[in-house]
């Protein structure tokens, strides 16, 4: 999704492909397979880069710093990524920066545990420190006699991280970018909805949340970015708590175009792509205004549609307006396979936008609608 944004510009992008059957492949010139767990694909790759970035996090924090020893520009830099790699690290970052948390303590085991539940009360969140996405590494734990089942996740990561179970109103991201110069630009916050732990639904603004807390995530996000240093883009993942505290909690950081900021892509005047390009490349920002009053993105997963273009004569027909970004990827039962973009005209309108980007990607999803049966009069020709 990059791609476009660097074709436009006129940048070149090459992908470090895991393999050749990869989406992103499909999409650039210059995609050679390599494995970016090992040093010498990564220093064979970024010879002559100008600049070298990721689409996930889980480059070893290792490998960077030694990328960097042999010049090459890494951006965002390890300091700052393994903030995004590493949830006992951010707890900590987050704590330092003075900025709203939810009670957490890194356990070493069962025991700890328990101890934490009990003091911070049930149920608690585990997670596993370190490779988790879309709610894989994410446990809820109802109760004390039910820390027990968790202790096969002790014996392969220990510490992982416990957190109280956040009562909140709605999901929040604030996203930003910043450059290596330190220029920053944030977009508004948006109200994000997570189903079974992944990103579903993501609403642009968060409508009706009180200005003073907006205004404070957005700020907090800033802090963050320049605090730890962050370069190209990032998202705050935050937990609205209307009433408590100032209102929100910081839930986790992603640094590079994330889902919660895909909206961008059709309904701000720089999608997030375009941004960490030029922020990487220490490019003054583009702006950050929307292109209406509301933006609806909906994420579409793999379904019981196994051949996604069979079914787009009848999505696009039922929505014209409506952007689908498909990601070329094979269809899995709940895998993410593209999202729909769709801008309204007015935010009294935000059910309505809802309901036609939802029926895209329903109908892309699930295959063709069945035509209604023909009615049957009795008559025979
Ligand atoms: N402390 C918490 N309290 C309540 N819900 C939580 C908490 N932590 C995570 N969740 C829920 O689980 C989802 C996934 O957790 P997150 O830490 O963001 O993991 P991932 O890396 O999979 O995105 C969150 O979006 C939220 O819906
Ligand atoms: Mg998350």
């Amino acid at each position: 999704m990059m791609a476009p944004a660097a074709t436009a510009l006129g940048f070149e992008l090459r992908v470090l492909a895991e393999a050749e059957d990869v989406s992103a492949v499909a999409a650039v010139a210059k995609a050679p397979v390599g494995d970016y767990k090992d040093l010498d694909h990564l220093l064979e790759f970024s010879r002559g880069l100008d600049v070298l970035t990721f689409d996930h996090e889980h480059v070893p924090t290792d490998h960077l710093r030694a990328l960097i020893d042999a010049g090459v520009n890494v951006h965002p830099g390890p300091d700052a990524l393994v903030n995004a790699q590493d949830k006992l690290v951010m707890r900590a970052a987050i704590d330092r920066l003075e900025l709203p948390n939810p009670r957490w303590a890194a356990v070493d085991d069962v025991d700890a545990l328990v101890a934490f539940g009990d003091d911070a009360g049930w149920p608690v969140v585990l997670k596993t420190p370190r490779g988790g996405y879309d709610g894989k590494g994410v446990r809820v734990i109802a109760s004390a006699g039910d820390a027990a089942a968790s202790a096969d996740w002790f014996e392969s990561m220990s510490p992982l991280l416990a957190e109280a179970k956040v009562e909140f109103s709605r999901e929040l991201s604030a996203m930003v970018a910043r450059t290596p110069d330190g220029e920053c630009r944030a977009w508004p916050v948006v109200h994000t909805i997570q189903v079974d732990g992944v990103c579903d639904e993501v609403i642009a603004p968060a409508l009706e949340i009180p200005l003073e807390v907006a205004a404070a995530a957005e700020d907090a996000a800033v802090r963050i970015a320049n605090e730890l240093g962050v370069t190209g883009v990032m998202a705050v993942e935050m937990f609205e708590t209307p009433g408590v505290g100032s209102g929100f909690l910081i839930n986790e950081l992603a640094m590079r175009p994330h889902n919660t900021g895909h909206w961008t892509q059709d309904g701000s005047v720089t999608s997030q792509f375009e941004q960490h390009l030029r922020a990487i490349l220490n490019l003054p920002l583009g702006a950050t205004d929307l292109l209406g009053p509301v933006v609806v993105m909906k994420n579409f997963l793999g379904g019981a549609n196994q051949n996604l273009y069979s079914a787009y004569p009848a999505a696009l027909a039922t929505e014209p307006a409506a952007k689908v970004h498909s990601y070329g990827k094979a269809v899995r039962p709940g895998r993410k396979i593209g999202h729909v973009n769709l801008v309204g005209g007015s935010t009294a309108d935000v059910d309505s936008v809802r309901q036609r980007a939802g029926a895209v990607a329903a109908i892309i999803r699930d295959g063709r609608p069945q035509a209604a049966a023909p009615e049957t009069t009795g008559e025979t020709e």
